[in-house]
């Protein structure tokens, strides 16, 4: 069901999320890092726990009935992120460790094998580290080179640049769908047009789009999308690679061991079929369950929902930041989610997320893992607010009510 912004029921969405429900340093909680990592609904800490309590055992070809239980709470998560993100079919869902697992899986299983010296990979300058250091390893171990799209001074992708970029020598193209430091929703659809033409796969870090937008891969177009559990309420250690079936059926395994084959011998291994074949060893399968549960969460509400609110929250907040005096926004893109990146005159980062804490609020600090995009705003480091579905517009008053009291502090 679609509810409009005004009448949507964000308090009863709040109340389900019991870390909160808190006070820090003697104030209300008010979390403004689910960026970095966010918090879990009851539904899922009592998914995991059920899991732990009732259910555990290893999951796959046990014969006895709580690895059934186990195996099927697990297979039907990856069903659950099949049916949230709309792949084609199961055997599209890796389930990894995180975002990081998943970039690195194809940087090492699709594009080292492909990559000549003299090819490129293309990213952009708002990438996270998690997108950056994977492909400078692939490029060292090939000879391939790292061609990176400049962003304008509002923090948003050079989108002529970039298509101009794309041509038959880069192998791959990776790029976030959202920035985790500025929140500028990139032109996924533009790239993935132009890199179509060039017969370019296209990989999008999806770890701050999945918790906001609503994803629809097959609509999108992507070849690879990559996510991380723990931004879209589910746990830590729990990730997705969606990859398109014919990519994914022709890359070879990137980690050997138990589980990824279907005979052993030492003259010769046959790997297991898609997607176990790309899932050594035993899972993370309580985190698994979490994240099914977080799926569930999330598509009770909706996720268009989800993002018209998360929309007008930001707007709200961008506007009242607006009012503080000395603050610098950095980032503006047009189209943002969640987060917003800001300077507040001369204070070091690092002291204002403290004196912030001191008054309960919870925001992230310094390079927010996006090096190389400090250094293209002239800054070492910056603060962030990020928002997710469990924030109002009190948390934004508290928190503009918190930047005022640390310039009181530092004069
Ligand atoms: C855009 C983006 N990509 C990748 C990552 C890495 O995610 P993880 O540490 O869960 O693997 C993050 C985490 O902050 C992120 O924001």
């Amino acid at each position: 069901m679609s509810v409009s912004a005004s009448t949507i029921p964000a308090a009863a969405w709040r109340a389900d999320f019991p870390a909160l429900n808190q006070e820090i340093q003697g104030h209300p909680l008010v979390y403004l890092d689910s960026a970095a990592s966010a918090q879990q609904p009851t539904a899922v800490i009592d998914a995991v726990s059920k899991y732990h309590r009732e259910d555990h055992a290893n999951v796959h070809r046990g014969v006895h009935t709580l690895s059934h239980r186990a195996t099927e709470a697990y297979e039907g998560s990856r069903d659950k992120v099949r049916d949230f993100i709309n792949a084609g079919s199961r055997a599209e869902i890796v389930l990894t460790s995180g975002t990081t697992e998943a970039i690195n899986l194809v940087a090492q299983s699709f594009c080292r094998p492909r990559l000549q010296p003299g090819d490129r990979i293309l990213i952009t300058h708002l990438e996270h580290h998690a997108n950056i250091v994977p492909w400078q390893l692939v490029c060292e171990q090939t000879g391939a080179e790292l061609v990176v799209a400049p962003i304008n001074d509002q923090g948003e992708v050079e989108l002529d640049t970039m298509l101009d970029l794309i041509d038959a020598k880069v192998v791959l193209v990776a790029m976030a769908h959202v920035s985790n430091a500025l929140g500028t929703v990139c032109p996924v659809e533009a790239v993935i047009a132009r890199a179509r033409e060039c017969g370019v796969p296209v990989l999008l870090d999806g770890a701050q789009g999945v918790p906001h937008l609503d994803i629809d891969v097959q609509k999108i177009g992507c070849d690879f999308y990559a996510f991380s559990g723990h931004k879209m309420f589910g746990p830590t250690g729990t990730g997705v690679l969606y990859g398109r079936e014919a990519l994914l059926e022709a890359m070879p395994p990137w980690q050997g061991g138990g589980d990824m084959i279907l005979e052993v011998s030492f003259d010769e291994t046959i790997y297991n079929e898609l997607p176990y074949k790309f899932e050594a060893g035993t899972p993370n399968i309580s985190g698994v369950v979490g994240l099914g549960a977080a799926i569930d969460y999330l598509q009770a509400i909706g996720m268009q929902n989800i993002a018209r609110y998360e929309h007008e929250l930001h707007d709200y907040m961008v506007s009242e930041l607006k009012t503080v005096e000395g603050i610098r926004l950095i980032g503006e893109a047009r189209n943002q989610a969640s987060a917003q990146s800001f300077m507040l005159g001369d204070i070091h980062s690092h002291d204002l997320g403290t004196i912030l804490d001191h008054q309960g609020v919870a925001i992230r600090t310094v390079h927010l893992c996006s090096m190389p995009l400090m250094q293209r705003f002239g800054i070492s480091g910056t603060s962030r607010a990020s928002l997710a579905l469990y924030n109002n517009r009190e948390d934004v008053d508290h928190f503009v009510a918190a930047l005022g009291k640390a310039q009181e502090i530092f004069g």
